[in-house]
This record gives structure tokens, C-alpha cells and sequence, in this order.
């Protein structure tokens, strides 16, 4: 199956979360499943840098406003698209966002710029390429549909949306239906309207062949209220065309074995090195409690807030916290303040060396989401021997096997799981990471039991190549 993933990010080139890692992934991943995938991406000036060009394999004279040239090129064993649209892409700062920390206001003509030249991909092929399915990855792939209907091209191409996250809707006032090229007459509830504005994400979520997600615990999420973000209606009238396909990690670039920024290890005392320079990277003491770490970014969907509350806990059982993220500035300033106290060390910024360094350091990695469709950093920790400590939703949910007191009889725990996701949960499973840590037994069982579970793409590559089979249109 020939394949055409969409997405506004892919790692290594760019990235601002797990999507980009995700898009990076699959490819390789499905290769050896019989699926040939190429990546389109916006030509930000990081992409365009990065590119090793094969040509231009198609021109538009007006994307939304300006040229572009759709070049051909691969990238870190890649097969790209790029669309080189300068008055779309060539911009300094965030991806998403202006200097201001708002929206760029014409993020709606950029991505739709991307989804338009990906239905034309579709519906004339470039250099005898043609895709059987476009895989479309969040609000930014979402109006493929409508633009391969527009162009001619919906019945011979299968399409599948994958939801990284509810919470985005790519919304755009009504007032830009003809500048986005739009159907005026799919302005309905059961097209793309959202409460009276466009919606990107609705426009994918009801013209896509197949929706997944990437949790089967999120899959289920979505048709509730408390989760689908005013889309759930539209995820419970579509469900039968619904799956939750569980993501991995890259377990080349996650391999405590092989991991160049770490003394590498591939049994559990082989993290005591890593932690000794973790501890002295953020100048903090030795303890006899766990040194936990958060990489995250700071909004309110990671539930950090609640550390924050819990911290003291966490503190007065002998533990201690190493953080790196970014994100929102009260977030930034609470976790600068909790660090006066010499048991907390904090990094704010983007570090992936450091995320490394802190994988392999750290004895728990904390994720007390209150929402998360897959969470990645919880696999980096089970791979670790870092034991995660999450909040039961989404994947966490289907990542983590909590120490229960079955479990620990059983030898078969990796983690801990709160619920509710609220600060007394939290402060409790803290109370209880501090006491299993002290149980040398119990501990390294269960590290070695988080080092030996399968948090790699091969199941979940399959699903993924079977149901691009379902969706591929046959003569
Ligand atoms: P989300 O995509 O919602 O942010 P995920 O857990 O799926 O959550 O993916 C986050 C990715 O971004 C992981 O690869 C994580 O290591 C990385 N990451 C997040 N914040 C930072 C940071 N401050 N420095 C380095 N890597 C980070
Ligand atoms: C989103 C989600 C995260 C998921 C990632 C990759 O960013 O917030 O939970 O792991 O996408 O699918």
C-alpha cells in the first residue's frame, strides 16, 4: 500500500510533542508490513535546512495566497514532500504560534495549504507516484477530505484521521468558508461547522474513511462527554469506524543498552552512574529516597498543577524532583519557586539530550495527566527501569501495570496508577512510590519488569497496515 502521511510536524526535523514523533516513527515501522509511506510537511526554514532535495515535483501558483513548490526530498532515512510556500512557513519563533503566544491568525490558510496539495498529490500523483491512502494526523490534515472531494480525487483514495489529541479544533471563523475553498453547502452539523465556526478537526472527524486514536483507553474516552471536547456526539455516531491503536517508541533512539548521552545499562543497577550525575546536573543532595522526574510540557492537560500541590509529600518521604519543561509562565514561576527549597532541581526549556540523561538518572517519572490519548515519556521510563507513576486515563491507562497489592504478589507490576486524577491521589501514590522504593526487593522486581515490557511499534504497525488495506480502494 502506497501511503501519504500528513502532519505540521515529524521528528527529527521538527517537533513540539509526541506527534512528531509518532510521524517519524511510522514509516520505518510499517515498512517491513508492505507499506511504502512518504511524509508531507510544511517547509518550515527547519525542514527546508535539513533536506537532502531529489526536485520540484509540482508547482501552485496560488496556495492561499502565494507560490509554492512541492519539492521531493529525504530526510533522516525519510521520504518527504515538503511544501516550500514562504508566505505560509518561512517564519521565525513556534510553529503555531507568533512572538505575541497567540495562534499565527492565518494558521487556518496554512494548513489548509497543506491539505490542499496533499488531495492534489492524490489526485494527480507526482513522478508516477500516487498514494492509495492519505494518512491524516490531527486538525492540521484535517480538511483532506473536503479537498480531495473538491479536486476530483475522493473515490479512488482511502482516507484515515488519527486523533493525537481532542483538545486542538483548527477553528476559523465562518467568514473565511470561500477563502479556505470550502463548501458553503457542508456548513451544516453533520459537515464541518462547530457552533458556528469551522472546524478542522470536525471536518476530518466526519469525512475520513477511518478514525483512530492512540489508545484503545482514549478510543473509549472520546465518546464521553468529559472527554471529546463537544465532539463526542460525532466519535458515538461514528465508533464503528473507530479504533484505538496503542503508539510505541522508537526502541533505537529509547535504548538505555545503546543510548549515547547515557553511561549505558542494561540492567537496573546500571542506573545508579546515571543517577549520581543527574543528581549533581541539578545540584541535589544524595537521599535515601527516589529521585523522580517530570519531562513535560507545562499546561494544564499534564496535570502538573497537582505536583505542585503534592510536592511536599513527595519531599517529607525523602523524595526529590528533577523537572524539565515548558510552557505556561505561572507553571514555570511555581516550580522555580518549589526548587528554593534544595530538594527540587528544575530546567525550563527544551532539552532532548537532557530528557535522556533524565530517563536514565531518575528512579519514577511522574505523568499525573488529566487527559493524555497515548503519553510517550511513561514508555521511555518503562524502558528505563523508571518507574512510572500515572494518572489512570487514556494510555497511561494502557501502558502501566499499577502495584496492586495482586500485582506485587503476582511479579508482574511496572508502575503506579492514580484515580481520581486530584492532588490527594497523587499525594497518595507518592506516599507509596516512597515505600516501595524502600523495598529493595519489590524495587528492582519491578524495574526489571518495566525494562522487559514490549513498548515498541511491532503490533501496533500491523494494525495500522491492515487498516490502510481496509480503506485502499481496489480496481
Ligand atoms: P505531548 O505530545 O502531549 O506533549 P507525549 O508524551 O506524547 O506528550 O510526547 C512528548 C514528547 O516531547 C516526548 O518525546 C518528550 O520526551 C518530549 N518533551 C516534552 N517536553 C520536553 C522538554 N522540555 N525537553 C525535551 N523533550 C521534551
Ligand atoms: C499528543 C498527545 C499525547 C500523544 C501524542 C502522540 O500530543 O497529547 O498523549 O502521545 O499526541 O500520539
Amino acid at each position: 500500500t502506497r501511503v501519504l502521511s500528513v502532519a505540521s510536524e515529524c521528528a527529527p526535523l521538527v517537533k513540539t510533542g509526541g506527534l512528531a514523533d509518532v510521524v517519524g516513527a511510522l514509516p520505518a515501522a510499517l515498512a517491513p508490513e508492505g507499506v511504502e509511506m512518504r511524509v508531507m510537511l510544511p517547509g518550515y526554514p527547519a525542514v527546508l535546512d535539513a533536506l537532502a532535495r531529489e526536485g520540484t515535483v509540482m508547482e501552485d501558483w496560488d496556495l492561499f495566497g502565494g507560490h509554492a513548490n512541492l519539492i521531493a526530498a529525504t530526510a533522516a532515512g525519510l521520504s518527504l514532500l515538503v511544501v516550500e510556500a514562504p508566505h505560509l512557513y518561512d517564519r521565525t519563533g513556534s510553529i503555531y504560534l507568533g512572538a505575541d503566544g497567540h495562534d499565527w491568525s492565518d494558521n487556518p490558510e496554512r494548513f489548509a495549504g497543506l491539505c490542499w496539495m496533499a488531495a492534489r498529490v492524490a489526485a494527480e500523483g507526482v513522478a508516477g507516484w500516487r498514494p492509495d491512502v492519505i494518512h491524516c494526523h490531527d486538525w492540521q490534515a484535517g480538511l483532506v477530505p473536503d479537498y480531495l472531494r473538491a479536486q476530483g480525487a475522493r473515490e479512488r483514495t482511502g482516507t484515515v484521521l488519527t486523533i493525537h489529541n481532542m483538545a486542538f479544533h483548527g477553528l476559523a471563523p465562518p467568514t473565511r468558508i470561500a477563502s479556505l475553498r470550502l463548501d458553503p453547502e457542508r456548513f451544516t452539523p453533520d459537515g464541518y461547522e462547530f457552533w458556528g465556526r469551522i472546524s478542522a478537526l470536525k471536518a476530518g472527524l466526519v469525512g475520513a474513511d477511518k478514525l483512530t486514536t492512540v489508545s484503545p483507553t482514549y478510543a473509549e474516552e472520546l465518546l464521553r462527554p468529559e472527554f471529546g471536547m463537544g465532539l463526542d456526539g460525532i466519535m458515538r455516531e461514528r465508533r464503528d469506524d473507530l479504533v484505538g491503536i496503542l503508539n510505541g517508541i522508537d526502541e533505537a533512539v529509547w535504548d538505555p543498552a545503546t543510548d549515547p548521552a547515557v553511561t549505558s545499562y542494561a540492567q537496573p543497577e546500571g542506573k545508579a552512574a546515571n543517577k549520581a550525575a543527574l543528581r549533581a546536573e541539578f545540584g541535589l543532595p544524595e537521599s535515601d529516597g527516589p529521585l523522580c522526574v517530570v519531562v513535560s510540557r507545562l499546561t494544564s492537560q499534564k496535570g502538573l498543577d497537582l505536583l505542585i500541590e503534592a510536592l511536599p509529600t513527595l519531599l517529607s518521604n525523602g523524595g526529590q524532583l528533577a523537572l524539565l519543561g515548558s510552557g505556561e509562565g505561572w507553571m514555570e514561576e511555581a516550580f522555580r519557586n518549589a526548587a528554593q527549597g534544595g530538594q527540587v532541581g528544575v530546567r525550563l526549556g527544551y532539552d532532548e539530550a537532557l530528557s535522556h540523561r533524565m530517563m536514565a538518572g531518575g528512579d519514577a517519572i511522574l505523568v499525573p495527566s488529566r487527559f493524555e490519548p497515548c503519553g510517550l515519556t511513561q514508555m521511555y521510563g518503562l524502558r528505563y527501569g523508571t518507574i512510572p507513576v500515572v494518572a489512570l486515563t487514556g494510555g497511561l491507562a494502557d501502558t502501566v501495570i499499577n502495584a496492586s497489592p495482586a500485582a506485587l504478589s503476582a511479579g508482574v507490576a511496572t508502575g503506579l496508577q492514580f484515580h481520581p486524577v486530584t492532588a490527594d491521589a497523587l499525594r497518595a501514590a507518592l506516599a507509596h512510590l516512597c515505600r516501595l522504593y524502600a523495598d529493595v526487593n519489590v524495587w528492582t522486581r519491578m524495574q526489571a519488569n518495566a525494562m522487559a515490557q514490549p513498548v515498541g511499534w511491532q503490533s501496533s504497525a500491523k494494525a495500522y497496515a491492515r487498516l490502510f488495506q481496509d480503506v485502499t480502494r481496489r480496481a
